[in-house]
């Protein structure tokens, strides 16, 4: 069944090169210590294959990647009509994620992030034979401080990462060059938001908590954050055509009058539905019966969300801790209460 729908979409030139998404199926039970194991696994291309085999130790942390991309795109689109619920059925996907959408360079752009910090990470946390703490920061330090503990190393994870996710676009032959264009565009977009996360992190040292001695390091932030970053660009994502511009090809703005593509903006070539109603033909699941908030201004209001259709209420009993004392010592003892709160659903 997925092989004759993975085989009519190849016909089309549209095969996902977020296929390793759906590492998250089988690569959760693998052990991971023999280079067979490699080939156990639907959604990878060749290139990651022999990637695999090289350095078997890292898909754990690839893997881990998929299941944060997956979780952390669905959290952060939460309150949008298009809510990334289509990433679940990963390594297959939809027109939402196959057509070169807004939709796809977000999730392009977060998967990217996601193998880069899970490395860099796992450097720090010993998990690689390869790779330990980040370089000790050129920078002079601060007043107060000096740079020490275990830095996330990000230049590793910005190799191996990069060289990951960005192998289905180098070597298939299958996709279109403006999407090729396009999805490289948005790794690198996405790469680039968390190496600009990279912060100094400090831990105090002395008596009793007196801060007289400070280390720092550079550390990452949780990839949420990250994705939140990549949330704005994808509000502000600019549609982009391929076109010849002096030597070669390049992405400019379909439009006249948008300002030039920098290597900071998230880049979509087809247009998205409103997402509103269903529609498998272009990806849409609709909006109906998503849970909306009817005071909010924002993408989750029942106004927006549901898209002048309306909505039900009704009204839902909830249970909290209350009335809570405080007894000597040690202990606080609280009573439940119910409450009745109205929620809100889409027609
Ligand atoms: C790989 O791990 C499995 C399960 O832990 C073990 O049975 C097997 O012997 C290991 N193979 C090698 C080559 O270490
Ligand atoms: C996303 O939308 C779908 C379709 O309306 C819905 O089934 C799902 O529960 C939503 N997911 C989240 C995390 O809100
Ligand atoms: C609804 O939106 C308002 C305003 O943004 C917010 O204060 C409130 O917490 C939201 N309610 C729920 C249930 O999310």
């Amino acid at each position: 069944m997925r092989l004759v729908g993975a085989a009519l979409l190849c016909q089309l030139g549209l095969v996902a090169a977020v296929r390793w998404l759906g590492l998250t199926e089988g690569g959760s039970w693998v052990a991971w210590n023999e280079s067979h194991h490699c080939r156990l696994l639907a959604g990878l291309v060749p290139d990651q294959l022999e990637l695999c085999r090289r350095n078997l130790e890292v898909m754990p942390s690839i893997v881990r990647a998929a299941h944060q991309t997956k979780s952390v795109c669905q959290k952060t689109l939460a309150d949008m009509r298009w809510n990334c619920s289509s990433i679940q059925h990963a390594p297959s996907f939809g027109p939402d994620l196959l057509k070169g959408t807004r939709e796809s360079a977000f999730v392009y752009a977060l998967a990217a992030a996601a193998v880069t910090h899970s490395i860099a990470q796992a450097c720090t946390l010993g998990e690689l034979p390869h790779c330990s703490c980040g370089s000790v920061p050129s920078e002079v330090p601060g007043p107060g401080f000096r740079w020490g503990g275990c830095g996330d190393n990000l230049h590793y994870g910005l190799q191996l990462g990069a060289a990951f996710a960005d192998s289905p676009l180098k070597s298939s032959k299958m996709r279109t060059p403006a999407l090729k264009a396009m999805n490289l565009q948005n790794n690198a977009v996405g790469r680039q938001v968390l190496s600009d996360s990279l912060d100094t992190k400090c831990k105090c040292h002395g008596v009793s908590g007196s801060c007289s001695v400070k280390t720092c390091w550079k550390g990452l932030p949780k990839l949420d954050e990250i994705a939140s970053d990549l949330k704005s660009k994808y509000l502000a994502a600019i549609k982009v055509t391929h076109r010849l511009t002096g030597p070669r090809k390049q992405l400019v703005p379909k439009e006249v009058g948008v300002r030039p593509v920098t290597e900071m903006d998230l880049v979509y070539l087809s247009n998205s539905p409103d997402y509103c109603t269903p529609n498998p033909h272009l990806g849409s699941v609709g909006t109906q019966d998503r849970p909306c908030n009817k005071t909010s201004v924002g993408s989750d209001s029942c106004n927006l969300l549901c898209c002048g259709r309306g909505y039900n209420a009704y009204t839902e009993e909830v249970v909290e801790r209350c009335h809570c004392k405080y007894h000597w010592c040690c202990y606080v003892v609280c009573k439940k209460c119910r409450r009745k709160v109205e929620r809100y659903v889409c027609k």
